[in-house]
């Protein structure tokens, strides 16, 4: 299939301009101005940002908590991503406890089968041990270059010396890890305190976890990579507090990458206070508007690597399980749909961000730092044609009746945004028209290759 892009503003490689993009077999084959090839499909786009495929770095589709399934899974969610302009996820696939990385691995690939974006894994890991580390070179072999390690959630936890073997052995290899930074003792003390006092209602989510619960998560992992000598991937990160510590380890001179998540820049912890809001209650929890100024800030000046959503999404009759106990509802929100026109809205809309900024956060850095750059990530000749054709001019107001994904709530219900992805071309083929899904099924696993970006 050959398609030609016309008049469209390009957004690549931290610069814009006017010019055409043709594509041929899933591959772009020219930019110009004024290409006068022949196509199957013509897309006219004029006043229109034409920009690298997004990458979405954090998505749990299918992930079985035990008590529950996320309520989307690869069918539903990778419909959700394509159509908001996400033409890659990176899915985690999940180890669990008496399970190798490689059943984990197989288990991912059969889940995914089908998928209407493209998708790579990172695997999170849910014990270290020799094992484990002798399965990392097969990880990479098949590749996954990159994992996760959680300070908290008692099925998932490590401690702090398996984090620090972790990190030696993933970066001797070329590999990140991804931690979820919390101080657990402390949060199940304060859990342990609310409860005794009787405050069980969603708003005390956010207070068991306040920010300094992150913040010494951040700083622990700050010095844990510092003695591995390796760099540190902070996921999620909701708090200034925790950036500042961050920000300590770069200017020791540490590689740190840092992602954040929409909901961390757009919605406060006063949503705790709404009707339902159990659909609020995720880890990070929301947190004040300072601390989203904060990310915003973190954003502009260029301290923040990449944007996921952490997309991991539940009903409202699965979030109903914590019955009243704010700890036992199932953790996560729906976001993979309205990464994008998030970010434009309270991004470049409001003046925080260039649109060069924008598409560096949503694609380019996460493709050079996860190992799918050049390929993806960019658009030049040689390039995979993965596009996303992102019209500003469009407005409505998010809602989950509107969303593809398949969940009765979304976070941003009622949020009005500007911005759409208006036509996605992915693989070379145009699977998102004019805002409508127009091909299912599309998606191919992105095999990344390791490397530390320094
Ligand atoms: O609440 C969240 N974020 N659930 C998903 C698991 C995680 O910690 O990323
Ligand atoms: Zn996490
Ligand atoms: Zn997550």
């Amino acid at each position: 299939m050959n398609i030609l892009v016309r008049n469209g503003t390009i957004v690549s490689d931290g610069r814009s301009f006017g010019a055409d993009i043709y594509t041929e077999n899933g591959w772009i084959k020219e930019i110009g101005q004024k290409i006068s090839q022949s196509a199957d499909e013509v897309i006219d786009a004029t006043g229109m940002y034409v920009m690298p495929g997004f990458i979405d770095t954090h998505t749990h589709f299918d992930l079985d908590l035990g008590v529950t399934i996320t309520a989307d899974n690869f069918d539903t969610g990778s419909k959700a991503a394509v159509i908001g302009g996400t033409t890659t996820v990176l899915d985690f696939a999940t180890q669990d406890r008496g399970m190798t990385m490689q059943q984990a691995l197989e288990l991912w690939h059969k889940k995914a089968r089908g998928s209407s974006c493209n998708y790579g894994f990172h695997m999170a890991v849910s014990e270290w041990n020799a094992e484990r580390e002798a399965e990392l070179d097969l990880m990479v072999e098949q590749g996954v270059t990159s994992f996760k390690m959680y300070m908290v959630y008692d099925s998932m936890k490590a401690d702090d010396g398996q984090i620090y073997s972790a990190l030696q052995a993933a970066a001797k290899r070329g590999c990140l890890i991804g931690v979820h930074c919390e101080n657990y003792e402390v949060l199940q003390a304060r859990i342990a305190e609310l409860k005794a006092e009787g405050k069980t209602s969603p708003e005390y989510h956010a207070v068991s976890r306040p920010n300094d619960v992150e913040a010494e998560g951040i700083a622990r992992l700050m010095r844990i990579a510092r003695l591995a000598k390796t760099p540190a991937w902070v996921v999620h990160l909701s708090t200034r507090e925790g950036l500042e510590e961050a920000l300590r380890a770069r200017a020791r001179g540490q590689l740190v990458r840092l992602e954040t998540c929409p909901q961390y820049f757009v919605l406060d912890d006063s949503a705790y206070l709404q009707k339902d809001a159990e659909r609020f209650i995720m880890s990070p929890p929301l947190r004040k508007r300072a601390d989203c100024d904060a990310i915003l800030c973190a954003m502009a000046k260029g301290d923040i690597d990449f944007v996921g959503t952490d997309h991991c999404s539940f009903t409202m009759e699965q979030k109903a399980l914590g019955q009243g106990d704010f700890w036992k509802v199932p953790n996560g929100g729906a976001g993979v749909q309205n990464r994008a026109e998030l970010l434009y809205t309270y991004g470049v809309k409001t003046g925080m961000l260039t649109i060069e900024q924008m598409s560096s956060l949503l694609s380019e850095n996460a493709a050079k730092i996860f190992g799918m750059y050049p390929e993806r990530g960019r658009l030049a000749t040689g390039c995979r044609a993965d596009i996303t054709v992102f019209d500003p001019n469009c407005k409505r107001e998010i809602s989950c009746k509107t969303n593809l994904h398949n969940c009765d709530n979304s976070p941003y219900e009622g949020v009005e945004v500007d911005g759409c992805a208006r036509h996605v071309v992915l693989n070379g083929r145009l699977v998102v028209k004019n805002g409508a899904l127009v091909e299912a099924g599309q998606g191919e696993f992105v095999f990344r290759k390791p490397g530390l970006e320094g």
